[in-house]
């Protein structure tokens, strides 16, 4: 009685069907959450009467030694158990040593026999692998999320430290990939910080809404025990029991907006990486890239290349495959359990170790970044950054926006043609645009009014900015 479904079968299984419809390569890092699943499920039947207290602590005593032995035991183990203990240790290792498991409830099972007889038989007991791989994908991505959420804040906590060393320094900003006007950096990283910021409260609600258990749902129709749901879930931390058996085994909603999460995180992830790669290249100059986090060329040996930003943007194309791969095997599915579900793990669990692996690498690298601020500067004053400044100053004097755009406009005509920019021009050229122009206007026009006049919330201005770096500073104290 190997599988957990032969009684009805008068044939063996196609060798190679059966290998290839097995799960275990993959779910077995689901081990954790299946064993912990497992025992709250234990509790839940021995409360309807399945077990006696002495079987269900034997279960739970079993079911603990199902996860292969930390270290310290191992190493109370004579020579040939701490081999087969050790091998047992890394998950392709029970892999490899198990190859008649068919999924990790399968392998449980298998396990939990070997370990305590026949009595490991009576654990399915009004239960379904459908709520069982429902549930531990929940615990799964509760999980990641807690781990994202903190790689969130501490890459948060490096961009808030840069914006807060680089002070008043400014940098131009672009807009079509052209010059627009110049901000502080500051405001430039605090606007990482508002992306990271929203992308954290997505993962919060996500977590929020998936914290419900579908244990005691039975395959569809709910369990055949009278069960009180509220032991398991109570168990596993959850908020209580998922309300509809039918939508509880068949629902991954979850596991969609965890991944779309992640998508969306790391297109901003990747506009970050994608702006670092450009401002390191030789033609911006706006920063060195750190050397540990670089690579050089076997070829070229003068090259110093940003591979840490440009396989950002690249796992973030596997962020995005991830929620798309998700979506379409989701899409079309009858209800409620489908074994096209099953494909819907992988997808999960790289989304789930991409993002973690950038997450671990992201906040060193942020603080690592030194920037150019001499070189970021001086290309802030080129290029007529101050254009709309200037115009600005004219509305003042009462010219309608429009024309006092044109005006500048002409300004900026006369400077390109005489290879000047607008504080070089001189006050009577000016007035030959417009009476308008004052000796102020040169005041108007320098970098710090051209920076201070975004004086709303949001913008650029110098006090705002370092409002908002105070600000940001607090929620990392609050947080
Ligand atoms: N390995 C399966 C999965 O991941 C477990 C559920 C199997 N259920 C079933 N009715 N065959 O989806």
């Amino acid at each position: 009685m190997s599988k957990m479904w032969s009684g009805r079968f008068r044939e063996p299984l196609d060798p190679a069907f059966e290998s290839w419809q097995r799960s275990f390569p993959f779910d077995v890092r689901l081990l954790p959450q299946e064993v912990a699943a497992s025992k709250a499920h234990a509790r839940a039947i021995a409360a309807a009467g399945i077990l006696t207290d002495t079987e269900l602590s034997k279960m739970l005593d079993g079911l603990d030694r199902v996860i292969p032995l930390s270290v310290e035991e191992v190493t109370k183990l004579t020579p040939a158990e701490s081999a087969q203990a050790s091998l047992e240790a890394n998950l392709a290792g029970i892999v490899a040593l198990n190859p008649q498991a068919e999924d990790i409830h399968h392998f449980v099972e298998l396990q939990l026999t070997k370990l305590i007889g026949d009595l490991a038989l009576k654990l399915h007991t009004g239960r379904s692998r459908n709520e069982q791989i429902a549930t531990d994908m929940r615990l799964f991505v509760r999980d990641a999320i807690d781990q994202t959420l903190d790689g969130l804040l501490a890459w948060r906590e490096a961009l808030v430290e840069q914006a807060r060393s680089a002070s008043d320094s400014v940098m131009p900003s672009y807009t079509h990939l052209q010059r627009a006007e110049p901000v502080l950096i500051a405001h430039w990283l605090l606007a990482y910080v508002a992306m990271l910021e929203r992308d954290f409260t997505r993962l919060v609600d996500c977590r929020n809404r998936l914290n419900l258990c579908p244990l005691g749902s039975g395959a569809i129709a709910g369990a055949t025990l009278a069960l009180d749901r509220t032991i398991a879930a109570e168990a596993l931390g959850f908020d209580g029991p998922t309300p509809n058996s039918m939508d509880a085994t068949s629902d991954r909603d979850f596991a969609l907006e965890f991944t779309q999460a992640l998508s969306t995180l790391g297109l901003h992830i990747s506009r970050f990486a994608e702006e670092l790669t450009l401002y390191s290249t030789a033609e911006f100059g706006f920063l060195d890239l750190p050397e540990r986090f670089s690579t050089g060329s076997s070829a070229m040996p003068q090259k110093k290349n940003p591979d840490l930003t440009e396989l950002i943007r690249g796992k973030a194309g596997r962020l995005q495959g991830a929620a798309l791969t998700l979506a379409t095997i989701v899409k079309g599915l009858p209800l409620a359990y489908n074994k096209d579900l099953q494909e819907g793990q992988e997808p999960v669990f790289d989304a789930a170790d991409t993002v973690l692996g950038i997450l671990a690498l992201l906040p060193g690298f942020t603080r690592a970044l030194r920037f150019r601020t001499e070189a970021m500067k001086a290309a802030a004053e080129k290029g007529y950054l101050n254009a709309m400044a200037a115009a600005t100053y004219l509305t003042y004097k009462g010219v309608p926006f429009r024309k006092a755009h044109e005006k500048i406009g002409q300004a900026v005509r006369l400077g390109l043609e005489t290879g000047r920019e607008l504080n070089q021009l001189t006050l009577e050229e000016l007035r030959g645009f417009g009476e308008e122009f004052g000796a102020d206007f040169f005041d108007a026009i320098s970098l710090k009014a051209t920076l201070d006049c975004h004086d709303v919330i949001g913008g650029t201005a110098t006090h705002r900015v370092r409002d908002a770096v105070a600000d940001a500073s607090r929620r990392i104290a609050s947080d």
